[in-house]
C-alpha cells in the first residue's frame, strides 16, 4: 500500500516536472519574438509569454478585448492588472502581473498551458465567457492565486483536481459550468473562504468532513447529492453564513447538530426530497434572516421558537407535510405555507394525500434515513 501510494506521488510530481520543462521551454522559444530587453524585467517577460499564448487561445473576442494585447508593456493590455511583486524588495520591487481580469466579454476559448507563467498572479477572473475544456495542470503553479472566478463558462471534466494544489486560494467559483463526476472531500478541509460549486453536474454524497470547511459561504445548488446530511455540519458554527443546497436531489434527514451553525443567515435546502421533522434547534440559530425548507417531505408541526428568531424576515415551507404551525409563525414578514397538511389553513393538501403519506412512519438518524426507529428515541 505504501509502495503504492508513493508510486502515485512520484508519479505525480514527474507529471509536474515535465509540466514545468514545458513551460519553459516554450518560454524560451517565443520569447525572441520580442526582443528580451524590451521588458521591464523577467517576470513581464514570463506574462508575455503567458498572455500571448491566451490570447492565441481566444478564438472569438466579439468586443475586441485582446486588440491592444501587443507589444511588450503587458501591463497596458485590457483585463491585466499589475502589481509590485509581493516576494521583491519593498522598496524597488519589480513590477508584475497580479491580475486578470475578463469577466463578462463572451470570450470563446481554452485556458492554455503557458498560464502556468503567470506565477505571480493572485487573481484569475474568468466569469461570463464561453471558455471551454479542461483546467491546465499548470495552474497548480499558481502558488499566489487567492481568487479563482470560472463561473459561468463551459469548463468540462471531472472536478478539476488542480485547485488542490493551490495553497493561497481562498475563493473558489465554478458554478454554471459542465464539471461532472465526485467532488474529492479533500475540498472541504481546504483554507476557503467561498465556495461555489452550484449548477454543474456534479454526482457526490457530502462528506463527513463537510464540516471542517471554514468557508462564509457554501453553495452546492442544482448537482445531483446522494447520501444524508452530516450531523458534522455543525463544526461550522463559528464560520459559515450562508448554506446553500436547494434542487440538489438530497433524500436524508435534517440533523439536529444544524442548530450549531449560530451565524448562519441564510439557509436554503428546498427542492431536495428531506423527511422527517424540522428540527427545534434550528431556534438557535439567532442570525438567520431566510430559511427555505419548500417542496420536500417534511412532517410534524413547525417548531414554535423558529419563529421567534428575532431576524428572521423570510421562512418558506410550502409543499411538505407538515401539520403544525404556532400562529405567530404568519405574522413574519414572508411567509408561505402553501400545499401543507396544516388543518385551518387556506391552500392545503387533499385530506386523502396527507393521511397516505403520515400513515407510513418515517425514521432519521444521524441526518440519515433510517429503516428503523432510532435506538434512543429520547436523544
Ligand atoms: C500605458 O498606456 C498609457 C495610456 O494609454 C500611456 O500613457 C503609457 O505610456 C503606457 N505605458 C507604457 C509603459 O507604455
Ligand atoms: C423569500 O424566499 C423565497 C425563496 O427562498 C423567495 O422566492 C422570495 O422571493 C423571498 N421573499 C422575499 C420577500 O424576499
Amino acid at each position: 500500500m505504501i509502495t503504492l501510494l508513493f508510486g502515485l506521488r512520484s508519479m505525480k510530481i514527474t507529471n509536474l516536472l515535465r509540466c514545468y520543462f514545458f513551460l519553459f521551454l516554450v518560454f524560451f522559444i517565443s520569447l525572441p519574438l520580442v526582443s528580451h530587453s524590451q521588458f521591464l524585467n523577467f517576470r513581464i517577460a514570463k506574462a508575455f509569454t503567458a498572455l500571448q499564448a491566451l490570447k492565441r487561445a481566444i478564438t472569438s473576442d466579439p468586443n475586441g478585448l485582446t486588440s491592444n494585447w501587443v507589444g511588450p508593456n503587458v501591463c497596458n493590455y485590457t483585463g491585466v492588472f499589475c502589481a509590485a511583486a509581493p516576494d521583491d524588495d519593498p522598496h524597488h520591487a519589480a513590477l508584475t502581473v497580479a491580475g486578470v481580469d475578463l469577466n463578462h466579454r463572451d470570450l470563446e476559448g481554452t485556458l492554455p498551458d503557458e498560464i502556468g507563467l503567470l506565477s505571480d498572479l493572485a487573481l484569475l477572473h474568468l466569469n461570463s465567457n464561453r471558455f471551454h475544456g479542461a483546467l491546465p495542470l499548470s495552474l497548480g503553479s499558481l502558488h499566489r492565486l487567492f481568487e479563482l472566478d470560472l463561473s459561468n463558462n463551459r469548463f468540462d471534466g471531472g472536478f478539476p483536481m488542480v485547485v488542490l494544489d493551490l495553497p493561497s486560494l481562498r475563493f473558489l467559483d465554478l458554478r454554471f459550468n459542465r464539471f461532472c463526476g465526485d467532488v474529492p472531500p479533500c475540498l472541504f478541509d481546504r483554507k476557503l473562504d467561498a465556495l461555489f460549486l452550484n449548477n454543474n453536474h456534479f454526482t457526490f454524497s457530502i462528506p463527513d468532513n463537510f464540516g471542517h470547511s471554514p468557508a462564509s459561504v457554501i453553495v452546492l445548488a442544482n448537482n445531483q447529492i446522494s447520501g444524508c446530511l452530516p450531523a458534522g455540519l455543525g463544526d461550522m458554527a463559528d464560520t459559515l453564513r450562508e448554506l446553500v443546497i436547494l434542487n440538489a436531489g438530497i433524500r436524508a434527514c435534517v440533523p439536529p447538530e444544524i442548530g450549531r451553525l449560530r451565524r448562519l443567515r441564510v439557509l436554503d435546502l428546498s427542492y431536495n426530497h428531506l423527511i422527517g421533522p424540522l428540527p427545534a434547534t434550528i431556534a438557535a440559530m439567532a442570525e438567520l434572516e431566510q430559511l427555505d425548507v419548500a417542496h420536500n417531505k417534511l412532517s410534524g408541526a413547525i417548531p414554535s421558537g423558529i419563529c421567534n428568531l428575532p431576524r428572521l424576515k423570510n421562512f418558506t415551507y410550502a409543499y411538505n407535510f407538515f401539520t403544525g404551525e404556532p400562529p405567530h409563525c404568519l405574522r413574519i414578514r414572508s411567509h408561505d405555507d402553501r400545499k401543507n397538511c396544516i388543518p385551518s389553513r387556506r391552500d392545503q393538501r387533499p385530506p386523502m394525500e396527507c393521511a397516505t403519506f403520515l400513515s407510513k412512519p418515517r425514521f432519521c438518524h444521524d441526518g440519515c434515513i433510517a429503516s428503523q426507529p432510532p435506538p434512543h428515541p429520547w436523544q
